[in-house]
């Protein structure tokens, strides 16, 4: 968390100071890239393996290749208008279902933000026109995902979160899941909050969640993660 913090403040130094913007090193990245390579194809005749084939990702809307089957989160971002971009990559690479609902790609995430930035760079390399799609890092910085280690530190008070959690029951009710609308009990606070402020900063497309984090401040959001962690 701090070193991608380091990394995007120096971006903003270049940028600002410099007039240069940030880069990663594909090569650097085809190396990274193995961590994927059990799962996805990329490059000239790639396929789909366990994971779709990855040519020309940028610009492409979230789960929408012919002949792979999506999971119902992912089409459903795409659906909400979610396209591959550098921020929405970092975020899903970094922690797949804190971006995507319930995500069927089993994978812990890359938490070197210089290795995710490198591979950036390799998918970009492997796009159409790369020299056309800007770079990642500094203009992603308001839709940024990553939460605030101060607001991941506050602690919710579970008896508020249990009034607040009401209004989310219209909807969360445990068999909801015919309709998209997934359970929410149960899971740890942490990705909790992070998932909350995904939508909060409409990294997570979805309009109707976001209408709701937007309402939320940072203490009502720890409540209600501390009320749900506790359901069963
Ligand atoms: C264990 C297998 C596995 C690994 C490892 C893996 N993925 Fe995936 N990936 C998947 C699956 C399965 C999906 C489909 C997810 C879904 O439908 O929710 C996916 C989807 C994706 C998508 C969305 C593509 C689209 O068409 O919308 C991207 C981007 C992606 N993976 C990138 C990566 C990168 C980069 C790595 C390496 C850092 C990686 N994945 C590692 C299995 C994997
Ligand atoms: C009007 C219906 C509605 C209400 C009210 C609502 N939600 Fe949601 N929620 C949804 C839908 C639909 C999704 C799936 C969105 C998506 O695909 O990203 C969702 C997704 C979520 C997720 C992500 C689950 C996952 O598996 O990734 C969380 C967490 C969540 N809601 C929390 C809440 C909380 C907390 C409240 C109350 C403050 C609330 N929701 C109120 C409809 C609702």
């Amino acid at each position: 968390m701090q070193g991608r913090v380091l990394t995007k403040i120096l971006g903003c130094f270049w940028l600002v100071c410099s007039g240069l913007s940030y880069s990663g090193n594909a090569e650097q990245g085809a190396k990274v890239f193995q961590a994927c390579q059990s799962c996805h194809a990329i490059g000239a005749g790639a396929d789909h393996l366990v994971g779709p084939h990855l040519n020309n990702l940028f610009g492409r809307v979230a789960g929408s290749l012919d002949n792979f089957n999506y999971s119902a989160g992912l089409r459903a971002a795409g659906a909400n208008g979610m396209s591959w971009d550098a921020e929405h990559l970092d975020a899903y690479i970094e922690n797949p279902i804190a971006l995507v609902r319930e995500t069927s790609m089993r994978f812990a995430g890359l938490a070197s933000a210089e290795d995710r930035n490198n591979l950036i760079a390799f998918l970009r390399a492997n796009s159409v026109g790369p020299s056309d799609i800007p770079e990642s890092l500094p203009t992603s910085i308001p839709r940024d995902p990553d939460v605030d280690p101060q607001i991941l530190a506050i602690t919710g008070d579970p008896e508020y979160g249990e009034y607040l959690a009401s209004e989310c029951m219209t909807c969360h009710q445990s068999d909801g899941a015919d309709r998209g609308i997934p359970s929410i009990v149960g899971w740890p606070t942490k990705q909790f909050v992070i998932v909350m402020h995904a939508y909060k900063s409409t990294a997570r497309p979805n309009p109707v969640m976001q209408m709701i984090a937007a309402n939320l401040a940072d203490e009502d959001i720890a409540a209600l993660a501390a009320y749900f962690e506790k359901q069963q």
